[in-house]
């Protein structure tokens, strides 16, 4: 979703700003977006814009054709098009008068305000809803000469989603902006200051930074920082340490993103487990900041989340049902939210999100906080908008995901999830203490199961070569192997553009099996066969049933499963694992075969067309 950075700093005028903002957009490419562009205030001169559709290095050609000149403040924005295509003109900066704006989110209210300016004369050159902000700021700036004011003015007037930031022509030392709904951060340096959508946009310059609350107008110079609400009251915007360096945000060698951040997932799941038992070892979630009273009182659990975060969602409910004996509903959001769904003060509404941001997600959190509930965010970025609202959130230590579909951000949200549980059956009674810890001491086993599952990947790797002409993939799955048989769907849908559905394995022959034919490639993730005997039996008996009819069998099964051998084209091995955890340790091929079959084909497995990384839109 778009990206936005402001910069000003201080001395001579520079080409630093445009260089910071370029660089800034660079690290929040990952986000997704369809053009970019820049807008710099050059004193005694005005502005300066350059916009292009398509990547940013159109951008960067465009500007290395026609420099622009050093200025004082610089904004820079990338845009996922929303209302209008994405074409050079579409791309913000949008600008009025003599001020530009840029813009992440819709104006709902944007076709009566158009309408309005138009009757007053103004010229519009976009199909955008950020345009009507451009010249809505002028207008107010006109009558007041300050842009401070003439944000609040704009803001209040404006109904949707909105992150903006404007520069003005005759002010070379200010960036102002304003947060309503979507995110904003600011980044305080030394004598130069900094905004941006999140902390990846100036983690290269700073790690100190500001976060701004809801409904709140920031004011950035080289030397300071003013935050107000929209009516121009001081506000406080809390101070944090980001703790990403820039280097945590690079590819570290890997080809891609999406390869490094699947090797990195053992370091995922053990970050996401560390400092959180005490001396005596039991579980300690001090950031959950939720009554103890309250969390034995729920009666329900309903996690809300979209994409593979669901995913992570319905693998957690089989470990909290059982563990937790509370009953878990898993919805995705956008359902949840106008579903009229029953939930009331004992519900807790768990929400998880890498991002923090998607407008869904933090949408069913608000309806849960407006029916009473308690809600919970399970997310992986620090200063993001579901944890501030949430009453209480679990973090998982992923680190950046850059690569837009999810992979180590998937096992940390499980692996938190799976804490959540433990920690409310060690808190309601349902465990004793020792159990707890043999659970712990269980999940802290996976990294290095997981390291070994990454270091046998060479085989999936080459059969995912081989099957890069491959028009559809089947994946079953039985218990916790169902979330992950729809997730390695996923993946493959999002990063090889390749038709592929996930079903229970169990609802095979109540109709998928009509797809069957000779040569089509199907997944099985076979669950332990030291866990419930029925489950793995009747799974192998399904696997029997497609082979039967002429299926390609790629089975991931663990070590020592024999029982599988007789009825698989390929067997894919992870080490053995508690059935609750498996998940941790059977997507990781599934993630793999998409990430090299997509490499084989040539696509940008990073960004994949049509995807946003952050949706920040309902
Ligand atoms: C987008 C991304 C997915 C992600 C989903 C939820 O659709 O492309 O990879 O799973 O949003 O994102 P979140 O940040 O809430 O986990």
């Amino acid at each position: 979703m778009c990206g936005i950075v402001g910069y000003v700093g201080s001395g001579p005028v520079s080409t630093r700003g445009l260089e910071v903002v370029i660089e800034g957009l660079r690290r929040l490419e990952y986000r997704g977006y369809d053009s970019a562009g820049v807008a710099l205030v050059v004193p005694g001169v005005g502005l300066a814009t350059a916009k292009k559709a398509g990547k940013l290095a159109n951008l960067v050609e465009e500007l290395d054709a026609h420099p622009l000149p050093a200025a004082g403040a610089a904004i820079g924005h990338t845009r996922w098009a929303t209302h209008g295509g994405p074409t050079d003109t579409n791309a913000h900066p949008h600008v009025a008068g003599k001020i530009a704006v840029i813009h992440n989110g819709i104006v709902e209210n944007f076709v009566r305000l158009k309408a309005d300016l138009l009757a007053q004369g103004a010229v519009f050159t976009s199909e955008t809803d950020t345009e009507v902000v451009a010249h809505l700021l002028s207008a107010a700036y006109d009558l007041t000469g300050d842009l401070t004011a003439a944000m609040a003015t704009v803001a209040r007037s404006l109904e949707g989603t909105f992150t903006l930031l404007a520069v003005h022509a005759d002010h070379p030392e200010e960036v102002v902006g304003a947060r309503h709904d979507s995110p904003l951060v600011v980044g305080l340096g030394e004598g130069e200051n900094f905004l941006g959508s999140d902390v990846a946009a100036f983690i290269a310059h700073t790690r100190e930074a500001l976060e701004l609350g809801q409904d709140e107008i920031v004011t950035i110079t080289a030397t300071s920082v003013q935050v107000t609400d929209f009516d121009g009251n001081p506000a406080h915007a809390r101070r944090f340490t980001v703790d990403w360096d820039a280097a945590a945000a690079e590819k570290g060698g890997f080809r891609s993103f999406m390869d490094k951040e699947i090797a990195d997932q053992p370091q995922a799941v053990a970050d996401t487990l560390l400092g959180r038992t005490d001396a005596a070892g039991r579980l300690v979630l001090d950031e959950l900041r939720i009554d103890e009273a309250v969390l034995r009182s729920i009666d329900k659990i309903v996690v809300v989340a979209c994409g593979t975060a669901a995913y992570a969602g319905h693998v957690a409910k089989y470990a909290i049902e059982h563990w937790c004996r509370i009953p878990v509903e898993v919805e995705l959001a956008h359902e949840f939210r106008y579903r009229d769904p029953v939930v009331d003060e004992r519900t807790l509404v768990v929400a998880i999100s890498q991002s923090g941001e998607t407008m869904d997600t933090l949408m069913a959190v608000r309806h849960g906080h407006e029916q009473g509930s308690t809600t919970l965010a399970i997310v992986n970025t620090h200063g993001s908008t579901i944890p501030r609202e949430s009453d209480a959130v679990l973090y998982t230590h992923a680190g950046p995901e850059v690569a837009v579909a999810s992979t180590k951000a998937f096992l940390a949200q499980i692996t938190a999830a799976y804490l959540l549980g433990l920690y409310l059956a060690q808190l309601r009674g349902n465990m004793f203490a020792d159990e707890v810890a043999t659970h712990l001491a269980e999940l802290r086993a996976m990294p290095a199961k997981i390291q070994t599952v990454l270091d046998r990947a060479g085989r999936v790797r080459q059969i995912a070569r081989w099957m890069a002409d491959t028009q559809t993939v089947l994946f079953l799955g039985r218990h916790v192997g169902y979330p992950v048989a729809m997730e390695g769907a996923l993946k493959l849908k999002e990063l090889a553009y390749i038709h592929a559905e996930g079903f229970a394995a169990g609802e095979l022959k109540h109709g998928p099996i009509a797809l069957i034919e000779p040569g089509q490639p199907v997944f099985v993730v076979v669950p332990s066969p030291r866990g419930r005997h029925s489950l793995h039996s009747k799974v192998v008996s399904n696997i029997q049933e497609i082979r039967a009819r002429g299926a390609r069998t790629l089975v991931i099964a663990e070590d020592g499963d024999e029982d599988v051998v007789p009825f698989a084209d390929e067997v894919f091995r992870v080490p053995q694992a508690p059935t609750l955890l498996a998940p941790l340790l059977t997507v990781v091929p599934l993630q793999v075969f998409a990430c090299e079959l997509a490499n084989a084909k040539g696509l940008d497995v990073d960004q994949p067309r049509n995807l946003a990384k952050s949706v920040t839109v309902e």
